[in-house]
C-alpha cells in the first residue's frame, strides 16, 4: 500500500488542538524565560558537589498518610538526617502551610546551598473540597469543567503548601477489574488525550509560580492500564501498536498540554520493569517527545525491580533506574545509598546525574521556589482558601455533568415533585463518606452530601428509608482492605415493608467508594455483598425501582438492566453527591453523560472495549455456525456501551453529509444535524468515529475521532460539524511512525458508539 504521508513523531496529533503546531518540548523555540531557567539551572550545577546532585533526585515520605509498603532500611531518623545534609530533593505527603513550612526551612536553612523541596501529594480528585472521582468525571464529556475540577483542586492544594500533584492518570484501560480505573479516562485514547490536557492545563494554568497552580504529573508511564487479569502491579504485554496507538496519545497529549513531569510505572514492559526501560524514558519520552520536565518513579519501584527479577539488588536497581532515565527516586531510598558511588565505579555517567538534577531544578526554578520558597506557605491564604464554600458549586457543577441515565422506561423519571411515597433504600444512600471514593488523603472523612441529604431538599414526597443491607462492614475511614457483607441480611425485612407501600423506589446499590482505587482490583464486579439478593427481593414487591448506582468501575448488572425500568450511573460523586443526584433525579438537571468505559454483561467479556478489531471472523447475520469469534454463553456485546447515555430531552439526528476536500485541501468536512425532539432542553456529545478499512496495520472497528457537547434548546435543531485531517486519519505504524494511507473510510456518527448514521469516504 502507498503512504500518502510519513510523519515523523507528531506528537500532536492527540492533541486538544491538534492542528495547532507541534509543541514538542525543544529548547529552541522556548524563549528568553526557558534560557534564563537554564542558565541559572547551569549556574547551580556548576558548585553543586557528587552527593548534593543525588540528594536532588531522592523523594521521601512525610511520615503521615504512608500510601505504599516502606522499604525496611529506612526511619525517621535517616530521613532528617538526611534533609539537613541537603540530601532530600522533594518530599511526599506533607501538607499544611505549617508541616510545609517546617521541612522547607530545613532545606533552605540548614543546607549547604538552600535548594527548596518540591512538595508533592496525591490531588487525584480534589484536596479537602471533593469532585467526582476522574472516572466519573470523564464521563462528562466537558473539558472545561473537567479543567475546572483540577483548577479547584490545585487551588486548595496549593493553599496547604503542595506544589505537585501526582495526576493526572492517563492510564487507558479496558478493564474493570482493575480497581485504578476510577482514577483515568476510560478505555479511549482520543476522549482520554484531552481529558489529559484538561487536566493538566486546570492543575497548572498559565503560570506554574501563580500560588494557585501546581506542577501536574501525567502517569504511569507506561502501559500500568493493561495488568494482566486486572490484577494491579501485574505483567502488562502489549503489542507495538496498542502501545503506540492506544497507550501513548495521553501521554503525548499531556506533553503538548505543558505538564512538567512524567511518573513511571509498576508494572514491566516487554520483560523491563518500566522504571529500568531505558525506551520508554529516554529513547521516547526524553528523545522523541523531547519532554524537558523531570521523571518520578512510582513509590518504592526502583526496588521493586529485585522481586521483578531485573535486578539483585538495590545498587543494580538504582544504576539500571538512573541509565533508564527515571530521575527521581520515591521511596526506595537506593539514589541516595548508590548514586554516588556509581558514578565513582563508572555504573552512570554523571553527565546523566546532571542531567536529571538540571530537569528537577528547573521545575523548582519555574514553581517560583527560588525566588521564594515559602511562596506556598501562606497561613492567611490556606484559611482563606482550602474549604472555600465558593468551591462547593464548582463540584456540583462537576458532579451533575458526570452522572450518566443508562435507562429510563415508562416515563418514571424525573420524579414527580409531590405526592409521592418514595422508599429509598441502601447503605449508601444514607453514606457520606463513601461519596468522597477512594484517593481523598486530605478530605475531612464524611463530608459527603448523602443521597438521602440531597432528596430532602424536595420535601413535596413522602422518604421512608431502609437500610436493607450494608455493603461492607466497618469502612468509615481510610482502610486498605474492605470487608463484604456476605452474611447479614436482617435488615431485608424493613426494606421490603418500605418497597411495598411506596409509589417509586429508589435504591443505591453498588459499592463503597474504598472498593475501587489502588490495590482495589476485583475478580467479580457485580453488586458487591448481599445488594443483588435485595434487589431482586425489593423488586418481588415493587417494579417501580430506580437504582442509583455507586461504583468506580463498570459494573455486571445484566438482571438490572433487563428487569428494572431506571438506572442512573451516580458513580462516586465527591462533596455535592447527593444534591447532585437529586437534582438530577427531580429533572431540575437534565443529565448529558455518556459512558467512558463500556459496561459487560459478565466478568468474562473483559477485556471488553468499543474500538476492537474485527478479527478474521467477525459475527456474519444469519450465519451462526460455531466457528466464529464469540462466546457460546454470552454475547459479544456489552451491556452498555462506551458513549452511551441518556437525556430527559431526546435527540434526532439527520442529514449527515461529508464533503470530501481531501485531495485539495487535506480535510474531510462532516456535517449532522441534530434535533431536541422534546419539550426539555438539553445537552448532547455528538459523537464522530471512523474505520480505516483496510491498512498495513489493521484498525479498530471504530475510533472515536471527534465530539461536540451541544446545547440543545427543546425543539431546536442545531448543525454540528466536524473536520477530520491527517492528525485524524492516520495512525501508528509497527515503527512508531504515523502514516496516512489511502483508502476506505467508514464513518458514523451519532449519540454512542453503537447509535450512529454512517456514511464512507475515500481519500
Ligand atoms: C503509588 C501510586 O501508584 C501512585 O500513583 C501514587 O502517586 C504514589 N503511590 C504516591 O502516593
Amino acid at each position: 500500500m502507498r503512504l500518502l504521508s510519513l510523519l515523523i513523531v507528531p506528537v500532536l496529533l492527540f492533541s486538544c488542538s491538534p492542528k495547532d503546531g507541534d509543541s514538542s518540548q525543544s529548547a529552541a523555540d522556548k524563549g528568553a524565560d526557558y534560557d534564563a531557567i537554564t542558565q541559572k539551572v547551569d549556574s547551580l550545577l556548576a558548585i553543586m558537589t557528587l552527593e548534593e546532585k543525588v540528594g536532588q533526585m531522592n523523594q521521601y515520605n512525610g511520615f503521615w498518610n504512608v500510601t505504599g509498603p516502606t522499604p525496611q532500611d529506612g526511619d525517621a531518623a535517616d530521613k532528617y538526617e538526611h534533609l539537613r545534609s541537603g540530601l532530600v530533593g522533594s518530599m511526599l505527603n506533607v501538607r499544611g502551610v505549617e508541616n510545609v513550612r517546617a521541612v522547607q526551612k530545613i532545606a533552605v536553612e540548614e543546607t549547604r546551598l538552600g535548594i527548596p523541596l518540591i512538595i508533592g501529594f496525591d490531588v487525584i480528585h480534589g484536596y479537602e473540597t471533593m469532585s467526582p472521582i476522574p472516572l466519573a468525571e470523564s464521563a462528562s464529556w466537558d473539558m472545561e469543567a473537567i479543567k475546572r475540577s483540577a483548577e479547584v483542586a490545585a487551588a486548595e492544594a496549593a493553599a496547604a503548601g503542595i506544589n505537585w500533584t501526582f495526576a493526572p492518570m492517563v492510564d487507558i484501560s479496558r478493564d474493570a477489574r482493575w480497581g485504578r480505573v476510577m482514577e483515568g479516562g476510560g478505555e479511549d485514547p482520543y476522549l482520554g488525550s484531552m481529558i489529559a490536557a484538561a487536566r493538566v492545563k486546570g492543575f497548572q494554568g498559565d503560570d506554574l509560580s501563580a500560588v494557585n497552580t501546581i506542577a501536574a504529573c501525567a502517569k504511569h508511564f507506561a502501559g500500568y492500564g493493561f495488568s494482566e487479569s486486572g490484577k494491579d502491579y501485574n505483567t502488562v504485554d502489549v503489542g507495538t501498536s496498542t502501545l503506540y496507538n492506544q497507550i501513548f496519545p495521553p501521554f503525548q497529549a499531556s506533553i503538548d498540554a505543558g505538564v512538567r513531569t512524567f511518573m513511571n510505572s509498576f508494572n514491566e514492559l516487554n520483560g523491563v520493569p518500566a522504571t529500568g526501560n531505558a525506551f520508554l524514558q529516554r529513547d521516547i519520552l526524553k528523545g522523541e517527545w523531547k519532554f524537558d520536565g523531570f521523571v518520578v518513579s512510582d513509590w518504592g519501584s526502583i526496588a521493586e525491580m529485585i522481586p521483578h527479577g531485573y535486578a539483585k539488588d538495590n545498587r543494580e536497581a538504582a544504576m539500571h533506574a538512573a541509565n533508564a532515565g527515571s530521575d527521581m527516586d520515591m521511596e526506595s531510598y537506593a539514589y541516595v545509598a548508590e548514586l554516588v558511588s556509581l558514578v565513582e565505579d563508572g555504573k552512570v555517567k554523571e553527565s546523566l546525574i546532571d542531567d536529571a538534577v538540571g530537569r528537577i531544578l528547573r521545575v523548582k526554578y519555574e514553581l517560583g521556589l527560588f525566588d521564594d520558597p515559602y511562596r506556598y506557605c501562606d497561613e492567611t491564604r490556606e484559611k482563606e482558601v482550602i474549604g472555600n464554600p465558593a468551591f462547593q458549586e464548582d463540584v456540583l457543577d462537576m458532579a451533575k455533568k458526570s452522572i450518566v441515565l443508562l435507562k429510563n422506561e415508562g416515563g418514571i423519571l424525573p420524579l414527580k415533585p409531590s405526592g409521592q411515597r418514595i422508599a429509598v433504600i441502601g447503605q449508601l444512600a444514607a453514606e457520606n463518606n463513601s461519596p468522597l471514593g477512594s484517593w481523598r488523603i486530605a478530605s475531612k472523612d464524611s463530608t459527603a452530601v448523602s443521597l438521602l441529604d440531597g432528596l430532602a431538599a424536595y420535601p413535596g414526597n413522602q422518604i421512608t428509608y431502609a437500610k436493607g443491607v450494608d455493603v461492607t462492614v466497618g469502612n468509615t475511614a481510610f482502610v486498605f482492605e474492605t470487608e463484604i457483607n456476605e452474611t447479614d441480611n436482617s435488615d431485608f425485612s424493613s426494606a421490603i415493608s418500605a418497597a411495598r407501600g411506596a409509589d417509586v423506589v429508589i435504591m443505591a446499590l453498588g459499592e463503597h467508594g474504598f472498593q475501587s482505587g489502588e490495590g482495589r482490583s476485583r475478580a467479580e464486579i457485580g453488586l458487591p455483598g448481599l445488594q443483588q439478593e435485595l434487589l431482586e427481593a425489593v423488586y418481588a414487591v415493587n417494579k417501580n425501582i430506580v437504582l442509583v448506582l455507586h461504583n468506580g468501575r463498570p459494573l455486571t448488572i445484566p438482571w438490572a438492566a433487563e428487569n428494572l425500568p431506571a438506572i442512573v450511573e451516580a458513580w462516586q460523586l465527591g462533596s455535592q453527591s447527593g444534591n447532585a443526584i437529586a437534582q438530577v433525579l427531580y429533572g431540575d438537571y437534565n443529565p448529558s453523560g455518556k459512558l467512558p468505559m463500556s459496561f459487560p454483561r459478565s466478568v468474562g467479556q473483559v477485556p471488553i472495549y468499543y474500538n476492537h478489531k474485527n478479527t478474521g471472523r467477525p459475527v456474519s447475520p444469519g450465519e451462526n455456525l460455531v466457528f466464529w469469534s464469540h462466546y457460546n454463553d454470552e454475547s459479544n456485546d456489552p451491556l452498555y456501551a462506551f458513549g452511551h447515555g441518556l437525556s430527559y430531552s431526546s435527540f434526532d439526528y439527520a442529514n449527515l453529509q461529508v464533503e470530501n476536500n481531501y485531495a485539495s485541501q487535506g480535510s474531510i468536512k462532516v456535517s449532522v444535524d441534530v434535533t431536541n425532539s422534546s419539550d426539555v432542553d438539553g445537552k448532547e456529545v455528538v459523537q464522530l468515529y471512523i474505520h480505516d478499512m483496510h491498512a498495513s496495520v489493521t484498525r479498530p472497528v471504530m475510533e472515536l475521532k471527534g465530539f461536540d457537547l451541544s446545547s440543545i434548546g427543546a425543539g431546536e435543531t442545531k448543525t454540528v460539524e466536524f473536520e477530520l485531517t491527517d492528525a485524524e486519519l492516520g495512525f501508528y505504524n509497527n515503527d512508531g511512525v504515523w502514516i496516512v494511507e489511502p483508502g476506505m473510510f467508514k464513518l458514523f456518527v451519532g449519540t454512542s458508539s453503537t447509535e450512529t448514521m454512517s456514511s464512507q469516504f475515500e481519500i
